[in-house]
């Protein structure tokens, strides 16, 4: 009877069993399901103008600990570690004041401007060719955000020549003198920044508006190059918006943009843990949006001169992580320069769980920051560490497999309601090794775990990679990283399942192998 109703359960992305009075938890994996691609740029990165996020983080010309290039070579490591396939820039909030012709050529004759968004003086030194270098170390994809509010869509259009132009034209000429005969090929491109926020400096707080200058713009972009992706602002919190920009934009749009920043009431973990989880229900409703549109585009009038959109609509989370507006230890612009405890370190797990579970709608998703300003790598004069959040952001890169697989997971609470196991799992291209990321949210309850797959699969379980820490409050220094890691080789053949006792606060990849039927 149980395992009727667990296959049942499967008509939902992911279905979470909550047993108040069990200890014990359960996940159950039916490998006969199709899977879901993962999008490889479900693990990206975003850098903006902003403090110490790029200038004094990624770049410092005056750091004994840069290079030539003025790339603090230390952060440089960090960042190609994480193996982040696409970065976002310049902003963020910063594009509605950003000029991104200010950022080019010789870097003494770059213009200084005022910050005006986020305070402070930017030279402009870290430009397009600058970061379009920084995305080729670390083997990302560029994806640049242009300005709709105080640059016009002429620039975005010169933008996208500069960047891409191969012809003899103007642009592309200046790109070639500033010493860059090849094409940058940016591909991603976003139109505006969160263009319904009313306090920034920009001027789309009305849909329409947007809409209008949105489809201006793109027209003016495409017409210099039909193969770039657009990214469209969505509102997570305003589903009328985004209606609108999906019902309208549709067939010049790739990707609708959504932030989502858990920024928990109160200190406690639970109301972190239950913050992330918050974000669940809002997929369902965006996945029924992105649905009302063609997969493909047919119907494309020739006098646009550029084609239509012709693979889905896919969401583009392009901003998300943990705001902790409850950190009373933050330093610089908007104290946003503060320690991540390992429980955040678990709420990023969560996250990104949340993400595999739901690949079916996500095309791309970019961790919002990357350096000192909410990071996952910190900066000082002397050397640089990486923050708890850093380990899942890697982790989940290095061993996930490249397809989601809808699961059931059964799982004991907290007193105060808390879901303690969240999983998600993935099978790899070839459909041999199943990984399961596993997250034990309790602070001090190791959790016994029965996995197992259906149809009577054998399976072996290879390995078990495990990261934790000291205590569910744990911070890493400059002089001192608490994060575990254990590597265990398990080789472990079963029929009926496995068992698995997970420790408190652990983030775990079992990844298992499917055993030939003979
Ligand atoms: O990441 C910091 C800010 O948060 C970004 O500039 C803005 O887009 C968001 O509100």
């Amino acid at each position: 009877m149980k395992y009727y109703l667990l296959l049942f359960c499967f008509q939902l992305s992911v279905l979470n069993i909550t047993s108040q009075n069990k200890k014990d938890a359960e996940i159950f994996v039916d490998l006969k399901q199709k899977p879901n691609e993962i999008s490889p740029l479900l693990y990206g990165q975003f850098i903006e103008f902003l403090g110490r996020s790029i200038d004094g983080g990624i770049y410092d010309e005056k750091s004994v600990l840069s290079n030539e290039e003025g790339f603090r070579k230390d952060v440089l490591k960090s960042v190609q570690d994480l193996k982040t396939p696409l970065l976002r820039y310049p902003g963020g909030t910063v594009v509605k004041i950003y000029h991104w012709k200010d950022g080019i050529g010789a870097k003494e004759s770059r213009p200084k401007r005022k910050n005006l968004i986020w305070g402070g003086i930017m030279d402009n030194h870290f430009g397009t060719a600058e970061f379009v270098k920084y995305c080729r170390e670390i083997g990302a994809e560029p994806f640049l955000v242009v300005n709709m509010s105080t640059d016009s869509p002429n620039d975005a259009s010169d933008w996208v020549e500069y960047c891409n132009g191969t012809g003899d034209t103007y642009w592309a000429n200046l790109r070639r003198l500033h010493g860059y005969q090849e094409p940058f090929n940016v591909k991603y491109w976003g139109i505006g920044n969160e263009e319904y926020a009313e306090p920034d400096a920009g001027k789309h707080q009305n849909v329409n508006k947007y809409i209008e200058d949105s489809w201006h713009i793109i027209k003016l972009m495409k017409l210099q190059d039909p193969s770039i992706k657009i990214t469209l602002v969505g509102n997570a919190d305003d589903l009328e918006w985004s209606k609108k920009v999906v019902s309208e934009m549709h067939p010049v749009c790739d990707f609708l943009a959504v932030h989502f920043y858990s920024m928990p009431s109160d200190s406690k973990y639970s109301t972190l843990f239950q913050s992330v989880d918050s974000f669940n229900e809002k997929f369902d409703s965006i996945r029924t949006l992105l649905n009302t549109v063609p997969a493909k585009v047919q119907d494309f009038p020739v006098w646009y001169r550029f084609p239509p959109r012709s693979e889905p609509l896919k969401l583009a989370i392009d901003e998300w992580g943990i705001w902790d507006m409850q950190s009373n230890k933050g330093t610089g612009v908007y104290n946003l320069e503060y320690p991540y405890n390992w429980a955040q370190a678990l709420a990023v797990g969560k996250f990104l769980n949340m993400f595999q579970r739901n690949a079916d709608i996500i095309g791309l998703a970019t961790w919002a920051q990357t350096v000192n300003v909410l990071a996952a790598i910190m900066t000082t004069e002397k050397g640089s560490y990486h923050q708890t959040v850093y380990t899942p952001l890697k982790a989940y890169r290095q061993y996930s497999q490249q397809n989601n697989l809808n699961i059931v997971v059964n799982t004991p609470a907290s007193k105060d309601k808390m879901n303690l196991i969240d999983a998600a799992a993935s099978i790899s291209n070839d459909r041999k090794e199943v990984t399961l990321a596993v997250i034990n949210l309790s602070e001090n309850e190791s959790v016994k775990t029965k996995i197992s797959f259906g149809n009577l699969e054998k399976m072996e379980l290879k390995n078990q990679i495990i990261y934790t820490a000291p205590s569910l409050d744990a911070i890493n220094t400059l002089e001192k990283n608490i994060v575990t890691e254990t590597k265990i080789k398990k080789n472990i053949p079963s029929k009926n399942g496995f068992e698995i006792t997970l420790q408190s606060g652990s983030i775990n990849f079992l990844t298992f192998e499917k055993i030939d039927k003979k």
